[in-house]
């Protein structure tokens, strides 16, 4: 298939209404790239004075509940990240899979909850360092893929992002070698799970991306964009990344 390359950013939990500032820049490189997709997930609080903002950027979520509403004190649905303007949120993130212990499961139900509101998905997996050593990595992102990815996926909503765990915030990178493989494994599996759609789904590699690195990474055989941590949270050094993707 054709896949137009995507760029996303993921301020995590980092950012401030004074800090959105840094959106107008990006949003102008994303203008100046027509032929890329340009995204951008932000802390909750953060969406909607940035969607207002920066009406031209694809504003997203960094997490939603599975559920539509209910007695979940301190989480926040879907819906609720729609209407306050996100057009796309991040599951089963490996800091959330950290932090929250969530799983492959979860990250499923989170899916599904954010294509029923109307949100497309970054869906991410990733081996953690120990996992990688032992010679697991493949396997575990192939089973990653096979508990996470919704039945119904289509590359109209869903976008598979992978992210070494060992990778993230390290300033480590897989070799280029390395990403090949796993993210040919990965469009593998998911042509097993959903067909031939699978060869126009997004794969997109995350892990110490930065603009000296980006060129590299995303000219490798089936990387069709960046997630972006650190370097997303400054138009300085966000925008170098949109344009090696260009
Ligand atoms: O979601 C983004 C990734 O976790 C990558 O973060 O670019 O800071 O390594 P990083």
């Amino acid at each position: 298939g054709m896949r137009r390359k995507l760029v996303s950013g993921n301020w995590k939990m980092n950012g401030s209404l004074a800090t959105l500032a840094e959106l107008d820049g990006i949003a102008a490189a994303a203008a100046a790239a027509p032929n890329i997709d340009v995204s951008i997930a932000v802390p909750f609080t953060l969406i909607h004075p940035a969607a207002l903002r920066v009406p031209g950027l694809a504003i997203g979520a960094e997490d939603v509940h599975d559920e539509d509403a209910g007695a979940h004190t301190g989480c926040v649905s879907a819906g609720m990240v729609r209407e306050a303007g996100a057009v796309f949120t991040i599951a089963g993130h490996s800091e959330r899979r950290a932090d929250q212990g969530e799983n492959s499961h979860d990250a499923w139900a989170k899916a599904a909850a954010a294509r029923r509101n109307g949100l497309s998905v970054i869906l991410c997996c990733g081996e953690t360092e120990a996992e990688r050593n032992a010679g697991r990595a493949e396997r575990i992102v192939q089973a990653q893929i096979e508990k996470s990815v919704p039945e119904n996926a289509t590359a109209d909503w869903l976008t598979l992002a992978y992210e070494p765990r060992w990778a993230i915030g390290t300033g480590r990178t897989p070799t280029l070698d390395e990403i090949a493989a796993i993210h040919a494994i990965a469009r593998e599996k998911l042509r097993m799970m959903i067909g031939d759609c699978a060869a126009d789904v997004r794969i997109l590699y995350g892990g110490s991306v930065v603009g000296e690195n980006a060129a590299a990474i995303l000219s490798t055989e089936n990387v069709d964009g960046a997630l972006v941590g650190g370097a997303s949270l400054t138009a300085a050094k966000f925008v170098p990344v949109i344009e090696a993707a260009a």
